[in-house]
């Protein structure tokens, strides 16, 4: 190096450089002198590019030349002592030496349930003393399953192209859009045997799919919990009361739930279901945008048209049905921000995952 533009003690760093490689006996030491000579910050090179960008205008182009010079040797000779330990380091772990066989050996990463699906687990546990047990249904449905059992006339919004998954070859099935018609399938299951069963409980966990544009709180897939209980003179008092049960289960045992009229074709009346933000206790917060009360689910007294398509007589029978979305209470509870990262698989996330068990 010959250039009197260079300040000194770089020329000295640069003649030490082939002897300070020479000793890097693994890859450890290799990436501290990789990083004492080129790293982004506080390095050799790092210097020099301060050097360049103060000098004069017309030594830039000298000095340029030069420090790149410069960097690309560096650059050269640690790539090239990176693959000569590299080699090293691979055969001697192909000898076995270094591995101790006394040692346990390297335990796979241990993986755990989805958060979304530790949480239906835990709805499925709080109904389960209500004396509810699990059905399912499947994600491809009809639309007399999907719809048409459910009361839904045919001008329902949701029965337009633009919000249901249809298929083209077979005109008649779709992704279902609720867990609702698992209420279909179960009651005309067991139509015949409703008395000697006294009546019948379930809950119906499962995804569901609409036409939404994904985006931080809408997904065209996501999960839903159904409750539905048929029995001998049910009553809003009983929706009441085991929806406040499984909130206070849920939640912690102080929180209060409130009801708000609403509709939905397969139950009359309708209502919807909102809990004090367990967040912040009814304060007002960001996740209860300040009103100090989120909505939950949408609920009801089974509509007798559900009953009769499924072939129960609605004088003898009645009862009440529910249904909640998941992610929104998963991303509640967990104070996620973005629905997408249940999807995503990141261990980062779903790993960290607290507050939903
Ligand atoms: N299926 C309704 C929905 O997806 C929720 C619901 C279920 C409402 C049962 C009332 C009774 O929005």
């Amino acid at each position: 190096m010959e250039s009197s533009l260079l300040p000194s003690g770089i020329a000295e760093a640069h003649a030490a450089f082939p002897g300070a490689l020479e000793a890097c006996g693994d890859l450890d030491s290799l990436l501290r002198l990789k990083g004492a000579y080129i790293g982004r910050e506080a390095s050799h090179a790092a210097r020099l590019m301060q050097i360049l960008k103060d000098a004069p205008k017309e030594q830039k182009r000298d000095l340029g030349a030069e420090i790149n010079a410069l960097k690309n040797q560096w650059e050269e000779g640690l790539k090239a002592r990176q693959a000569v330990l590299e080699a090293q380091k691979k055969s001697r772990s192909a000898a076995g030496v270094g591995l101790d066989p006394d040692l346990p050996p390297p335990m796979p990463g241990r993986g755990s349930l989805n958060p979304l699906v530790r949480l239906m687990d835990r709805l499925v546990d709080v109904f389960r003393p209500l004396g509810f047990h699990v059905e399912e249904g499947p994600e491809v449905e009809t639309e007399e399953h999907n719809f048409d059992g459910l009361n839904i006339p045919a001008d329902h919004s949701a029965r337009g192209s633009s919000d249901t998954f249809y298929f083209d070859r077979h005109p008649d099935l779709l992704l279902r859009t609720h867990t609702s018609p698992v209420q279909v399938r179960t009651l005309k299951r067991v139509a015949p045997h409703l008395e000697q069963m006294g009546g019948v409980r379930f809950l119906a966990p499962g995804r569901v799919y609409r036409k939404d544009e994904i985006d931080p709180t809408h997904s065209p897939m996501f999960h839903q919990v159904e409750g539905l209980l048929i029995g001998h003179g049910i009553g809003m008092h009983h929706l009441k009361g085991s929806l406040a049960y499984a909130m206070r289960a849920l939640f912690g045992a102080g929180t209060s739930v409130r009801f708000r009229p609403s509709y939905f074709p397969f139950v009359e009346p309708g209502c919807e279901m909102d809990v004090r933000c367990p967040l912040c206790g009814g304060q007002g917060c960001r996740v209860c945008k300040g009103s100090g009360w989120v909505e939950i689910l949408g609920a009801g007294l089974v509509h007798p048209n559900v009953l009769r398509f499924a072939g129960i007589d609605p004088a003898v029978w009645s009862g009440f049905a529910f249904g909640m979305g998941i992610e929104r209470i998963a991303m509640m509870v967990s104070q996620t921000p973005d629905l997408r990262l249940f999807f995503e698989n990141d261990q980062r996330f779903l790993g960290a995952m607290g507050g939903l068990d």
